[in-house]
């Protein structure tokens, strides 16, 4: 059994998930392959539990049942670990792991923070490995980005399609020299929400209250809508097919106007309203045709575009989270990957995956 210790950075949905499985399906890690995860670090914002042997599946499970009422990761700091006081830094979080003579760590970052590159650089530098949800360093700019691509420590499968098997599918393409001509998809499970809410005649400002009425959007809905999070994904998938994307090559199209930028989420949530009405015309004019309205991202030598498209309605791609590659040996009929929209339980499911991959391809 090769006992694997694991610092999770966050503890939100997708972390209280990832901790979840690793409870849960720590009988069937173990005999399918032989590994078994010690948790020894999760840390949120205000608190960090730490056991350098491993917190028990009752302290993980204390853990989910903290965040789930609402309190920090660790409530009972001191107690419950053998950290007391303040929350150490992140970078001090993972200086404890050398000092506790843990060796081949991995440290996962489910956050969804900025900033997290001199983490990553620091666990790859001890020789860790790194299993990334977030997204932000890697569509980062190219300068400090590109170190992370194609490195054999990191995955980050959850980043792209949020846990079907996206990033693997394209890394085998590229292995077996594939050339990548051409990536499109519908990549955000928000956006796709949103547009099936337009297809039933609900107006956009109803729609996107009622995706941040169930939780879909994040806190500001402006981050969905403008498009942040696609171009990330974009800007991953293209950097992997070998494209040195900056968020500058990529044509967006947001779903709010820049005036709109200024105001508090509560105006904006407000004012969607104004937007009503172009929107309804645009639904309508696309149903005319026979189409729907999806948020469609498409990346072809370097260049990408996103933003709303018409698709034929019976297209199945058209109720579909979906990514379709070209490439050499696609070229005629894209490699389609497609499937019901993700959540945390898939993208926990993702990071779980990296998790064993990283073990089982022998990178410690
Ligand atoms: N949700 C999905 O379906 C999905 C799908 C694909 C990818 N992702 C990505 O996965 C990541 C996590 O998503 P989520 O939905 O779990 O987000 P979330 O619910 O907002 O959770 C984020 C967690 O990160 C913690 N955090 C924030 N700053 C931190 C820091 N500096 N150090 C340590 N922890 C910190 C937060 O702490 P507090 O609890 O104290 O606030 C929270 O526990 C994001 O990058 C997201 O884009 C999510």
């Amino acid at each position: 059994m090769k006992r694997v210790p694991v610092i999770v950075f966050g503890v939100g949905g997708v972390g209280q998930a990832l901790l979840r499985q690793i409870v849960n399906g720590r009988l069937a890690t173990a005999v399918r392959n032989q590994i078994q995860f010690d948790v020894v670090a999760a840390a949120d914002r205000k608190s960090l539990a730490w056991e350098p042997e491993g917190l028990s599946d009752a302290q993980l499970l204390g853990i989910i049942e903290a965040k789930q009422m609402g309190l920090p990761a660790n409530p009972e700091s001191g107690r419950q670990t053998r950290i007391s006081g303040e929350r150490p830094s992140n970078r001090d979080i993972l200086d404890f792991a050398p000092a506790a003579e843990l060796e081949n760590v991995i440290v996962v970052d489910v956050t969804a923070q900025a900033g997290m590159e001199p983490i990553i650089d620091r666990a790859l530098q001890l020789g860790y490995g790194v299993v990334l949800a977030n997204k932000k360093a890697l569509a980062g700019p190219w300068e400090t980005a590109q170190n992370y691509f194609n490195h054999p420590r990191i995955r980050h499968e959850s980043t792209v399609g949020g846990g079907q098997p996206v990033i693997a599918t394209l890394r085998t393409l590229l292995d077996t020299n594939d050339p990548i001509y051409r990536i499109e998809g519908q990549l955000s499970g928000t956006l796709g929400f949103i547009c099936g809410q337009l297809d039933q005649g609900v107006s956009f400002s109803q729609a996107v209250a009622q995706a941040k009425t169930n939780g879909f959007t994040e806190p500001d809905p402006r981050e969905d809508l403008g498009g942040q999070d696609v171009i990330r994904k974009v800007m991953i998938l293209g950097r992997m097919a070998g494209w040195p994307l900056e968020a500058a090559d990529i044509v967006v199209e947001s779903l709010y106007p820049a005036a709109m930028a200024a105001l508090s989420v509560a105006e904006f949530m407000r004012e969607t309203a104004v937007l009503d009405e172009p929107m309804r015309q645009r639904v309508e004019a696309a149903a005319a045709e026979g189409d729907v309205l999806r948020y469609v991202a498409e990346l072809e030598a370097g260049r990408g575009t996103v933003g709303l498209k018409a698709i034929p309605a019976n297209s199945p791609l058209a109720n579909l989270k979906y990514i379709s590659f070209r490439s050499g040996r696609y070229h005629d009929e894209p490699l389609l990957i497609g499937g019901k929209g993700a959540g945390v339980e898939m993208t926990a499911a993702g990071v779980l995956g990296d998790m064993i991959d990283l073990v089982r391809e022998g990178q410690f």
